[in-house]
């Protein structure tokens, strides 16, 4: 592993600074921290938004410490120590957490959702209605749904006081999400040749190519019809704008930047196009449709956002550090399909030979096995992972801004079960 240098920031707080540059996720721009100035407009310690306050930060370096007591100290005052001992990873949240515990929140709408969608996508075309329910088998996390079932729960009850009753069209938003992320995977494992997902042939194995283009095609026309139905024109700019963002990220993944320095804000940008933007347009569709004012709508829209980029930071990593029998699909298949993504890009940084491989997309002989080696050799996956935790810290705050209830707290520990996921 090559040299890192360690500092503390307080008993609670964990952090590594890495030897070259660490990105952080600042509002809209990302800056580098170099270990020597904090001039970020988001401390990295602690998220907190201190605008040069902290700056410069005071690092000591601790050499002999193990990696898993590590923290940075600063010259913060006490308060501002104090909210630095937040940890960065969530930690804290230990009580009980499993998704079933959410789900029973929202049994009640949760429990006919699939069966509902499967009535949107019937069609007296047998072959078609067959492909298009084959994903519907119950064997997806169904995180969307769940997700934007909860923020809607959270923002009626913010809203309103006390009724967190999930409406009719906030339902649907959750139906309509789910539909448009089958649509997108069937086209996914089309573009990327992919034969296996969660565990099974992918329609595209199964049925070919033609035909799993326009399943896609069909599951995505009854979701628009649904979302016109809802008749209201701000919610059908939002969710259209998905769809947009849907086929742009995918068309980001297609190319490299050349300038280096252009590529870590190119994958932020695909990412955020490709997983992101759903999960985050369908939680401010349901705070729209629940008749929210635009800070509350804001919160539920980066709280999304948030926790999507979380998802694929973690989907990234797992493609490095998991194995296919326990994610259902294929590992190191970003490589091989010549992505670089978060591990890959952080690693650049320390093993500059990547980069060439970076621009060929990994199609020469060797290259495949020549970036794994490096990105296992180098600090990539901490780094990824550092990142991870930062935009999962920022879901937590956002939704803590929302009034306390059981689905505003169930978001919380969400986050933590995506940040934790194995598969
Ligand atoms: C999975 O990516 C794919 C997506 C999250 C979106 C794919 C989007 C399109 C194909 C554009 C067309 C959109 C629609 C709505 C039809 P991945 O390959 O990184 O993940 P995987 O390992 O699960 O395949
Ligand atoms: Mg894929």
């Amino acid at each position: 592993m090559a040299s890192v240098r360690r500092f503390t920031c307080g008993p609670m707080l964990r952090f590594t600074i890495l030897p070259r540059r660490i990105y952080y996720r600042m509002d809209k721009t990302y800056g580098t921290f170099c270990g020597k100035h904090c001039n970020l407009q988001i401390c990295p310690a602690c998220l907190s938004r201190q605008n040069n306050k902290h700056s410069p930060l005071n690092f000591q370096p601790i050499n002999s410490a193990p990696l898993s007591t590590l923290s940075v100290t600063t010259s913060f005052s006490t308060s501002k120590q104090i909210q630095c001992r937040r940890r960065i990873s969530t930690n804290h949240m230990k009580e009980a957490f499993t998704l079933q515990n959410s789900y029973k929140l929202i049994e009640e709408e949760f429990s006919t959702l699939t069966e509902d969608i499967k009535k949107l996508t019937s069609s007296d075309k047998l072959e078609l209605q067959n492909i298009a329910h084959y994903h519907l088998d119950g064997h997806g996390k169904s995180i969307r749904p769940m997700t934007v079932m909860l923020m809607a729960k959270t923002c009626n009850y913010h809203h309103t006081y006390d009724d967190s009753s999930i409406l009719h069209p906030q339902r649907v938003i959750a139906m309509i999400s789910e539909m448009i992320h089958t649509a997108s995977l069937i086209h996914d494992d089309v573009i990327d040749m992919s034969d296996i997902r969660r565990g099974k042939p992918t329609v595209k194995a199964l049925w070919g190519e033609r035909k799993a283009i326009l399943a896609g095609n069909f599951i995505l026309s009854q979701a628009s019809s649904a979302l016109a139905n809802l008749q209201n024109e701000y919610v059908v700019t939002v969710i259209s704008g998905v769809i947009e963002d849907l086929v742009k990220g995918e068309f980001m993944q297609l190319g490299s930047k050349e300038d280096e320095n252009e590529r870590f804000n190119h994958y932020l940008k695909k990412t955020f196009k490709k997983t992101a933007s759903l999960i985050a347009n369908s939680c401010k569709a349901v705070a729209i449709l629940g008749n929210c004012c635009e800070d509350v709508i804001d919160i539920a829209y980066n709280y999304g956002r948030n926790i999507g980029l979380t998802f694929q930071l973690i989907d990234d990593i797992l493609d490095f550090v998991s194995c296919d029998k326990i994610m259902g699909k294929p590992t190191t298949a970003d490589l091989k399909l010549g992505l670089a993504t978060a591990p890959v890009l952080f690693a650049a940084q320390e093993y500059p030979e990547l980069h060439p491989m970076i621009m060929r997309r990994f199609s020469q002989i060797g290259d495949v096995r020549r970036a794994r080696d490096l990105v296992a050799k180098s600090d990539g996956v901490t780094q990824a992972r550092i990142l991870a935790e930062q935009h999962a810290k920022e879901a937590v705050r956002m939704i803590q801004q929302l009034k306390t209830s059981s689905s505003q707290q169930a978001l919380i520990h969400l986050v933590k079960f995506i940040l934790d996921r194995k598969k």
